[in-house]
C-alpha cells in the first residue's frame, strides 16, 4: 500500500470517534499521504486542533473566514475528501445541500471523490431519516462506509461504530489508486429482467432485481467511464451521472443494445433476458374453465448478436447456472464470442437474484478461472472491472 504524494483532505466532525482519527491521520502519513485536516466546531469539543496540527504537521482549518476562498483552495489539489468520523448532522446537511460552515461548504463545493465514514449511536444510525439521507448520498455517487456493529462509546450495543482503521485505509487506498482508470471508456451495461406480455395486464418475467448490473454501472461511472445502462423493469433509481434507457421486452432491449454497443468500447451484459416470448393478446384473457397452452417463441440472443459485431471491443456476459456451472460458463463464452463470462451458481447461498451480495466465478478467453468469495455486489463489480482492464492491457501489449 502506497499513498506517496497523494493529498487527502480529512474532515473531522463531532463524534467521540474523532480521537481515532488522530491515529488514522498518522497511519495515512506513514503511507506517504499528505493529510490536511478540517474540523467542525462540534469536533473541537472532543479534541483540539492542536492535536491534529501536531500529528499532521500542517495547519488545521476550522473556519470559512480563516483564509479567503479556503473552501475552493483546499479542494483544488486534493485526491480525496473524506469525512471520518461523520455525524448524523453532517450526513443530513450534505443530503439537503446546507452550506453554513467550512465543512458543509467544502462538501457542496467538492469536485473530488468523497468518502463518508459514519460513527454514531446505533439508534441514530438506524433512524429512518439518517438512513434516507445516507441513501440520498449514495444515489449521488458518494462512497459511504458501513459502520461496524458492536459496543459503542455510549454503552449501547449496535451498528454505529467507527470501522477498524485498516478497513478505512484499504478503502482510501482503493479509491485513490483506482482513481479514474476507466476514463475514456464508453461502457454499455444491461441490467434487470425483461418482461414478456401475455395480455394488457399480465406478463412473465424472472427474479432478477437489477442490483448486479446497477452496481456495475455505478462502479464504472465512479471509475471515470461514460456509462449507458439499458435496464429492464426494476425498483432501482437511476444512478447518478448515468444515461439509463428503460425497456421491457427482450426485443426492445436488443433494439437499444445494438446501436449503443456500436458506440461503446466495453459491453457488460448482466441482464436476465427472457429466452422466450409469446404473442400478446390485445384483450384480457378470460378464464373459461378449459386448460390453456402457452406457445413460446425463442427470443433473439442479444449477447450472441453483439458477439458477432464485437470487433475489438471487450464483451462480458453473465451465466446463471444451477448445474455444471463452469462447463456451461465456458460453453457460453465460446458460443457467444465473449472475452469473459461471469458465472453465477444459483445454488450458492447469498449469490444471484434479489440479494446485495454475490459469489461469482470469472472465466476469461485465455481459460483463466478466478473464483471470488461471497462479497457485496459493488465489490464484485469492482473486481469484474479490474479483470476487464487486465484483458484490455493484455490485448494492447
Ligand atoms: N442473454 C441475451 N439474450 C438472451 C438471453 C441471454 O443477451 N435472449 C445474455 C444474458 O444477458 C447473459 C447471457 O446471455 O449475459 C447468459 O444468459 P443465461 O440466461 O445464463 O443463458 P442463456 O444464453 O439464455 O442460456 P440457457 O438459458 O440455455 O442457460
Amino acid at each position: 500500500m502506497n499513498l506517496k504524494g497523494k493529498k487527502i483532505l480529512l474532515g473531522i466532525t463531532g463524534s467521540i470517534a474523532s480521537y481515532k482519527s488522530v491515529e488514522l491521520t498518522r497511519r495515512l502519513i506513514d503511507l506517504g499521504a499528505e493529510v490536511t485536516i478540517v474540523m467542525t466546531k462540534a469536533a473541537q469539543s472532543f479534541i483540539t486542533p492542536l492535536t491534529f496540527e501536531t500529528v499532521s504537521g500542517k495547519r488545521v482549518f476550522t473556519d470559512i473566514n480563516q483564509e479567503p476562498l479556503s473552501h475552493i483552495a483546499l479542494l483544488e489539489s486534493a485526491d480525496l475528501f473524506m469525512i471520518a468520523p461523520a455525524t448524523a448532522n453532517i450526513i443530513g446537511k450534505m443530503a439537503s445541500g446546507v452550506a453554513d460552515d467550512l465543512m458543509s461548504t467544502l462538501l457542496v463545493a467538492s469536485p473530488v471523490p468523497v468518502l463518508i465514514v459514519p460513527a454514531m449511536n446505533s439508534n441514530m444510525y438506524e433512524n429512518p431519516v439518517v438512513q434516507r439521507n445516507r441513501d440520498i448520498l449514495e444515489e449521488r455517487g458518494i462512497e459511504i462506509m458501513e459502520p461496524e456493529t458492536g459496543k459503542l462509546a455510549c454503552g449501547y450495543e449496535g451498528t454505529g461504530r467507527f470501522p477498524d482503521l485498516k478497513i478505512i485505509i484499504d478503502k482510501v487506498t482503493e479509491m485513490i489508486q483506482k482513481g479514474e482508470d476507466l476514463k475514456g471508456e464508453n461502457i454499455l451495461v444491461t441490467a434487470g429482467p425483461t418482461r414478456e406480455p401475455l395480455d394488457p395486464l399480465r406478463f412473465f418475467s424472472n427474479r432478477s432485481s437489477g442490483k448486479m448490473g446497477y452496481s456495475l454501472a455505478k462502479v464504472a461511472r465512479r471509475r471515470g467511464a461514460e456509462v449507458t445502462l439499458i435496464s429492464g423493469p426494476t425498483a432501482l433509481k437511476i444512478p447518478f451521472g448515468i444515461n439509463r434507457i428503460d425497456v421491457e421486452r427482450a426485443e426492445e432491449m436488443m433494439k437499444e443494445c445494438l446501436p449503443a454497443f456500436e458506440k461503446s468500447t466495453i459491453g457488460i451484459m448482466s441482464a436476465a433476458v427472457s429466452d422466450w416470448s409469446t404473442d400478446m393478446s390485445p384483450h384480457k384473457i378470460k378464464k373459461d374453465g378449459k386448460e390453456r397452452v402457452l406457445r413460446l417463441r425463442e427470443n433473439p440472443d442479444i449477447l450472441q448478436e453483439m458477439g458477432r459485431r464485437k470487433g475489438d471491443r471487450i464483451l462480458v456476459g453473465f451465466a446463471a447456472e444451477t448445474e455444471n456451472v463452469i462447463e456451461n460458463g465456458k460453453k457460453k463464452l465460446i458460443e457467444k464470442n465473449l472475452d469473459m463470462v461471469v458465472v453465477n451458481d444459483l445454488r450458492e447461498e447469498g449469490a444471484g437474484f434479489e440479494v446485495d451480495t454475490n459469489k461469482v466465478t470469472v472465466i476469461d478467453r485465455k481459460g483463466n478461472i478466478t473464483e471470488f468469495p461471497l462479497i457485496s455486489k459493488i465489490e464484485v463489480a469492482n473486481r469484474i472491472i479490474d479483470k476487464v482492464l487486465e484483458l484490455k492491457r493484455m490485448a494492447s501489449s
